[in-house]
């Protein structure tokens, strides 16, 4: 992993706790944007999968709270040398465990990588389990337990390659479970976007309307005032995923907010300043009367999901949904505004044939009916795209997991 690039100075680096936010690729500037606004953050450096800051623990408190985009945060203990099964104990039972979890707690390991004697990310975390209990054994007479599920510290091994020799990079998941479960979604469609991804997509756009640039002001600016947000339409809205995650950051609403995170299990949380930065967060979210968020899609379950899982978010009073063919779909208001739209791509629904038909009435609509608007279009078939016949003034790429995909955005005019 290295550094692609500094993005802020280094302020009193060495001696602060580093920390990992890790991501979809090609998410990394994305992530060090949204780090970069947040006060105490320093040190951001951009890698490949991951973006690397470090700060006091209210840096790693707040990039839990506001990253929209990033899927974890890693605090991390130390990179060492591993040439062996034996090098990975040493380095692992050096590390001062006891001021995480308690005796009496539980712990859990999850690995990735090779190294020498390392193939077997089970045989890694074994190793690394032992290390851990050896050294509480060895100190206190007693070791934590193992909960895999929910443990109070979730231990993070990579093993990797570096110009040197192998690696191991040991750190805690300060996230555990993932950032993508926001708390929101009670439950998927049949084709749904990670929240995380959505939320790439939302600020990918650069859309000042859909709260992307600069996210700094979701911490800083002054109180905020009752402002008319933008239109936003999605033409084939599934479980509402897009809408949600723009819907949040429209108004600027931190969506780590109504969950828990791995770290207020560690014996170090900080539980005063934890809320009084969940109280900082509430301050900042703007106020909206109108409904500016409007969803339709062809499927009424679909459709019902949408309804239950924008409504947790917060935004069901905000938010409009109704059944329709995107081949009928109208533009909802006089006011140009922006469309954002995930249609089904082949991967896990629809037939190829029927698809590009469905591409082709995308483009259709778009053209006749949404003049004004600027539509952005996410798909992993680059062949269906071209079929809506229209020519994108931007292209980005963004991983769906294994399958690229493409941000595509059209002027409409
Ligand atoms: C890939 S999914 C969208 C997933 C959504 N972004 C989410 O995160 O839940 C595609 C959606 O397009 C809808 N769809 C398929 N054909 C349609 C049509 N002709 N008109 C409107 N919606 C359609 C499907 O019902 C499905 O919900």
């Amino acid at each position: 992993m290295t550094p692609a690039s500094v993005a802020r100075p280094a302020a009193v680096a060495s001696t602060r706790p580093r920390y990992l936010a890790l991501c979809a690729r090609h998410t990394e500037p994305l992530v060090a944007a949204e780090l970069l606004s947040l006060p105490e953050v320093a040190d951001v450096e951009v890698r490949t999968g991951a973006v690397s800051f470090s700060g006091p623990l209210g840096a790693l408190y707040r990039a839990n709270l506001y990253s929209r985009c990033a899927s974890r945060i890693l605090r991390v203990l130390g990179d060492y040398p591993c040439e062996g099964p034996a090098d990975l104990y040493d380095a692992v039972r050096r590390l001062p465990w006891e001021e995480f979890v308690s005796v009496d707690g539980t712990l859990a390991v999850s690995a990735m990588g090779e190294a020498p004697g390392l193939a077997n990310s089970m045989f890694t975390a074994l190793k690394t389990k032992d290390a851990v209990v050896d050294r509480f054994r060895e100190r206190q007479g007693r070791r934590p337990d193992i909960d895999p599920q929910r443990p109070d510290v979730r231990v993070n091994v990579q093993l990797y390659e570096a110009t040197r020799g192998h690696r191991c990079l040991v750190s805690l998941d300060s996230s555990d479970p993932p950032l993508y479960q926001r708390g929101y979604r009670q439950q998927g469609g049949l084709a749904p976007l990670k929240e995380t991804l959505a939320a790439a997509i939302v600020a990918q756009t650069g859309e000042e309307a859909l709260g992307a640039t600069p996210m700094s002001e979701a911490v800083h600016t002054a109180p905020p005032h009752m402002q008319r947000p933008a239109t936003v339409v999605d033409l084939c809205c599934g479980s509402g995923t897009l809408l949600s995650e723009a819907g949040l950051s429209m108004l600027r609403m931190a969506p780590g907010l109504s969950r828990n995170f791995g770290f207020m299990r560690w014996r170090d949380f900080d539980g005063m300043l934890w809320r009084k930065l969940q109280a900082e967060a509430r301050s900042q979210i703007r106020p909206a009367r109108d409904v500016f968020l409007f969803g339709s899609d062809i499927d009424p379950r679909a459709l019902r999901t949408a309804s239950q899982n924008l409504q947790a978010a917060g935004l069901g009073r905000l938010s409009r949904l109704v059944r329709c063919d995107l081949r009928d779909a109208e533009p909802p208001s006089q006011q140009p505004g922006i469309v954002l739209c995930n249609p089904p791509y082949g991967e896990r629904m629809g037939d190829e044939r029927e698809l590009i038909e469905l591409y082709r009435s995308l483009g259709d609509t778009l053209k006749r009916r949404f003049v004004g608007y600027r539509a952005y279009v996410y798909t992993a078939n680059l062949h269906l795209a071209r079929q809506i016949g229209l020519r994108p003034s931007a292209r980005h790429v963004l991983w769906n997991g294994m399958l690229e995909g493409r941000l595509l955005r059209f002027d409409l005019y």
